[in-house]
């Protein structure tokens, strides 16, 4: 490395890296409320919380969501983790005792969704054994390396719902979705649409025959289609219902609908979904064309949409996966889930102007000598027991400085703490939003401050 180029290095400043953010507060208190709303619905609907670890055997991704979906042929972060014989390798190298052994290593994936983790550990921990259905939920970030814009990044946060087991009766996907409604509506998401449709299940008479007629229909209009499309008439023509390119939207529009192709057993899952959302009150809309980009899904699949979110719109999607756990290795397992796109949710949030979070602190003490900065000490440890957020300048300033920070960190009041409050032993608390003063003495402070809390939450 040359001098010059060493220098350059050293004085490079780091960024995150592309499609990955710092969230900051106050944002991180949206995100918060999201989460705790999230817990607080979802146990009220009898889920519990599982958490799922990171990274995990790349050929479980591969088996779950398809070699062929985009999610694993192109998007995976994935590595190779030295084991077994490598790991001793490498140990025995650090040791200084170089060996002639093969080094072995196998894949890894950081994972770019859950649903796949979620059923892995429901086999690895043998749930079948627990009451059925098991219901589970998660939260945390997912990783796929899409090409970054509004809404859509390569470390993204999801919160997700999974229910395994028991029964496929109709009315459970009715409740799934019906609890996500619920835990938007709780968090104030406005304008939300429910997209719902049915895939089928894999066999001649119902999806299989589809796509063989699908395929046959695409063929016909195949020099119309852009590359991708092109592609996948082979890999995967049910995914050429989801392109967005506007030259293919009047051919898509000619093609055969799934739900003139689905066996009766089918159609009445489907039918009967949808009575009984009307009996849970949950407005949707059909849409033939949501298939979903992963491969587990069968029957039920719906998607949900937000305003403000520009072309990356779906803040919601999930959908009916029996059979992911057998084909994962366990016992035949019905399924059910969905995952919800924290970062849209909370930009949709914040363009309706239902973001707000509360700024700034509660009380700012302005204290002026050693005395007061003991007394301020006090006040402090028993405000925050209380549960008010409170500033508590390290460094003496003059009461005018201090009145300007607390102005400046957006607190509500100031309380002010001089050698005459600490003799006096009555202190003054100055509201700032009016400028107001009042003297209480020191007991009747913390009581006045508690009723005002009341009032205002
Ligand atoms: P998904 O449709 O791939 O489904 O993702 C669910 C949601 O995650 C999307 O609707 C979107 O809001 C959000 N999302 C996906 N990719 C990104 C990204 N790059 N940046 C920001 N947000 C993103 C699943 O992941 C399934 N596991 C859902 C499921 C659970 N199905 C059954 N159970």
């Amino acid at each position: 490395m040359s001098d010059a180029t060493a220098k350059k290095e050293e004085r490079r400043k780091f960024q995150a890296i592309r499609g990955t953010r710092d969230l900051l507060p106050p944002e991180t208190e949206l995100w918060n409320r999201a989460e705790q709303t999230a817990h607080e619905v979802f146990s009220t609907f009898g889920y519990g919380e599982i958490r799922l670890p990171i990274f995990e055997d790349t050929a479980l991704f591969a088996r779950a969501v398809g070699g062929e979906t985009d999610i694993v042929s192109k998007e995976m972060y994935t590595f190779q983790n030295p084991t077994g014989l490598a790991a001793m390798v490498r140990e025995n190298e650090m040791l200084g005792t170089l060996t002639e052994m093969s080094p072995e290593s196998e894949l890894i994936s950081l994972r770019p969704e859950a649903t796949a983790s979620v059923c892995r550990a429901y086999i690895e921990h043998n749930m079948q054994q627990l009451p059925q259905p098991v219901k589970l939920y998660y939260m945390g970030p997912m990783f796929r390396r899409e090409r970054p814009q509004k809404g859509r990044y390569r470390q993204f946060y999801q919160i997700g719902a999974e229910i395994l087991g028991g029964t496929d009766a109709p009315g459970i996907d009715a409740e799934v979705i019906e609890m996500l409604m619920t835990f938007f509506d709780k968090v104030g998401l406005q304008g939300a649409t429910l997209y719902i449709n049915s895939i089928g299940h894999n066999a001649d008479n119902c999806r299989r025959g589809y796509v063989a007629q699908l395929k046959a229909a695409l063929e016909k209009v195949k020099d119309k289609l852009g590359s991708d499309s092109q592609r996948r008439i082979d890999t995967n023509p049910l995914r050429v219902l989801d392109s967005k390119l506007e030259s293919e939207q009047a051919i898509i529009a000619t093609l055969p609908h799934i739900a003139d192709h689905l066996c009766d057993g089918c159609k009445t899952h489907y039918a009967e979904v949808k009575r009984q959302l009307e009996v849970r009150g949950v407005l949707y809309q059909e849409n033939w064309r949501l298939v979903r980009g992963l491969d587990y899904y069968m029957r039920s699949t719906f998607e949900i949409t937000a305003p403000g979110l520009g072309s990356q719109n779906a803040v919601c999607g999930g959908g009916r996966y029996d059979g992911l756990v057998e084909l994962l290795g366990g016992p035949p397992t019905k399924g059910i889930g969905f995952a919800i796109g924290e970062d849209r949710l909370i930009l949709s949030l914040q363009e309706s102007g239902k973001g707000q979070v509360q700024q700034g602190r509660d009380i700012y003490i302005a204290w002026m000598g050693e005395k007061a900065y003991a007394a301020a000490i006090r006040a402090a440890k028993d405000l925050r027991k209380a549960g008010f957020s409170v500033e508590l300048p390290p460094l003496e300033q003059k009461f005018g400085k201090a009145l300007g920070q607390a102005d400046k960190l957006g607190a509500k009041y100031a309380l002010i703490l001089g050698d005459n409050e600490v003799s006096e032993a009555v202190w003054t608390l100055k509201t700032l939003s009016t400028g107001e003063q009042a003297k209480f003495p020191e007991p009747d402070l913390l009581e006045f401050l508690r009723q005002q809390k009341k009032v205002s939450s």
